[in-house]
């Protein structure tokens, strides 16, 4: 059975058990859920600082230097982005959305790396009035219009080729992104050629290169593979007169949702940078875009059962949050441990725990062990990435709270939404 007794939770030591209630650092989950009603996302601050503090110490290296840029679509919270902004991140963002979001929480735009396969003009123009550092370019045709664009705004952009390295992360294939089916990058027979015509567009200017093969990989090895790759196409590309500064490896480290072993940032970067060193690389930038790793096992989703429901086939735990508040399991299948924040005593029974919404897919977990009644709460693990963000209004159902707590402080950094506010700019016929 499934995290029956888990005596460590996986995750982060911030959340976990003080005799049978969950804490998160010195608060109760309940007092949490008392405060601010169910569902609600509960951060830790000190566990996403640590994680980002874990990457600051991975990155030291003699000779290579690294920029951390921290992957904005994980947890765009505007308190989270403003953490790492003062804790000297830059960020990676998709959209121009993202590019405000980081903006009003303080972050730099000279630290800013745009990814993305979809660029629009308008968003080019935002990102260049801002003065981003570098856009990761994924096609020739986004490539001239960005020239179009910069010479609009009279400007130089600085970009990054994202090249598809056509590894196997290994991963759930919705999230992983460097294989050469995948509609992201630029294929490798195809970049050096693209590096070298961008010599002949005035108003781009090739600084870097960037990869990125996809999400919670467990292992160093496909992040080795993808690397040789990209180091090779540099030299050729430097053969042929560019000049690569940077070299943007993406993001991707996994967390550990119940039984993974994913490697640390230290375990994951060290090999990394030796590998670029030892090639002959280590004057270079490194950087990389790291998400989930950083906030995904600080945050939990609290929710509140609202009925047990046996059927003869299956006991249900029917609970306030839905697949319209955490998509993952009904996404990807995704297994996030589920715990009960008071522990008690009793025969545990399997549930499959299941949100309101009108959709079989909505479920947050399957098969599950737990000792549970009408009542109860409840806490998704691990949810502090790709949680929130995700959440849609499905149902009509307003997104959940977001609060963060820091030591014995508890700060409601978004209300739950209202109906109103989720119809606030409709119109009705006249
Ligand atoms: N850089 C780029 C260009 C990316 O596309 C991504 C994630 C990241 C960095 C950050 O990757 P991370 O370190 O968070 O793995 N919604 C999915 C994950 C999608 C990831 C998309 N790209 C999930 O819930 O598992």
């Amino acid at each position: 059975m499934k995290f029956l007794h888990l005596s460590t939770l996986p995750g982060d030591p911030h959340i976990a058990y003080r005799q049978n209630t969950l804490f998160i650092e010195q608060v109760g989950a309940s007092a949490v859920a008392e405060a601010f009603g169910t569902p609600t996302y509960v951060y830790s601050r000190g566990a996403i600082e640590a994680a980002a503090r874990q990457y600051a110490e991975a990155a030291a290296h003699d000779t290579v230097r690294v920029a951390l840029r921290y992957a904005v679509k994980a947890n765009s919270n505007l308190a989270v982005l403003q953490l790492l902004a003062r804790l000297g991140w830059g960020f990676d963002i998709v959209s121009g959305g993202e590019l405000q979001r980081v903006l009003a929480a303080g972050g730099q735009a000279g630290k800013v790396v745009f990814s993305g396969v979809g660029k629009t003009a308008a968003e080019m123009r935002l990102a260049l009035d801002a003065g981003v550092d570098c856009f990761n370019v994924e096609s020739p045709n986004e490539l001239a219009l960005l020239d179009r664009v910069a010479a609009e705004r009279g400007k130089t952009a600085r970009v990054a080729l994202r090249v598809n390295p056509d590894v196997d992360a290994g991963t759930h294939p919705y999230i992983s992104t460097g294989l050469k089916t995948n509609k992201f990058g630029i294929a490798q027979e195809q970049a050096v050629d693209l590096a070298v015509r961008i010599a002949l567009l005035p108003h781009v200017q090739l600084v870097g290169i960037a990869c990125h093969i996809g999400s919670q990989i467990t292992t160093v090895e496909p992040y080795l593979d993808a690397l040789d790759k990209v180091l090779d196409l540099v030299e050729a590309m430097e053969r042929k007169g560019a000049r690569i500064e940077h070299i943007d490896l993406g993001g991707g480290l996994g967390i550990r949702y119940s039984d993974e072993t994913p490697p640390t940032a230290q375990q994951w970067l060290q090999p990394l940078l030796a590998r670029i060193a030892a090639r002959g690389f280590g004057h270079r930038t490194v950087m990389v875009e790291p998400g989930r790793s950083v906030v995904g096992n600080a945050g939990v989703l609290l929710t509140r059962t609202l009925f047990v429901k046996s059927t003869p086939a299956k006991h249900f735990a029917v609970v306030d949050a839905g697949m319209n508040d955490l998509i993952r399991p009904a996404l990807y299948h995704a297994e996030q441990a589920v715990v009960t924040v008071q522990r008690r005593d009793g025969a545990p029974r399997r549930y499959d725990i299941v949100g309101p919404v009108c959709e079989s897919a909505d479920w947050l977990a399957r098969d599950r062990a737990l000792v549970l009644d009408e009542g109860d709460l409840l806490a998704v693990l691990s949810s502090g990435a790709y949680g929130m963000v995700m959440a849609s209004n499905y149902n009509s159902r307003g997104r959940p709270a977001e609060v963060l707590i820091d030591g014995n402080e508890m700060t409601l950094l978004r209300p739950r939404e209202t109906a109103e506010q989720l119809y606030a700019s409709e119109r009705l016929l006249p």
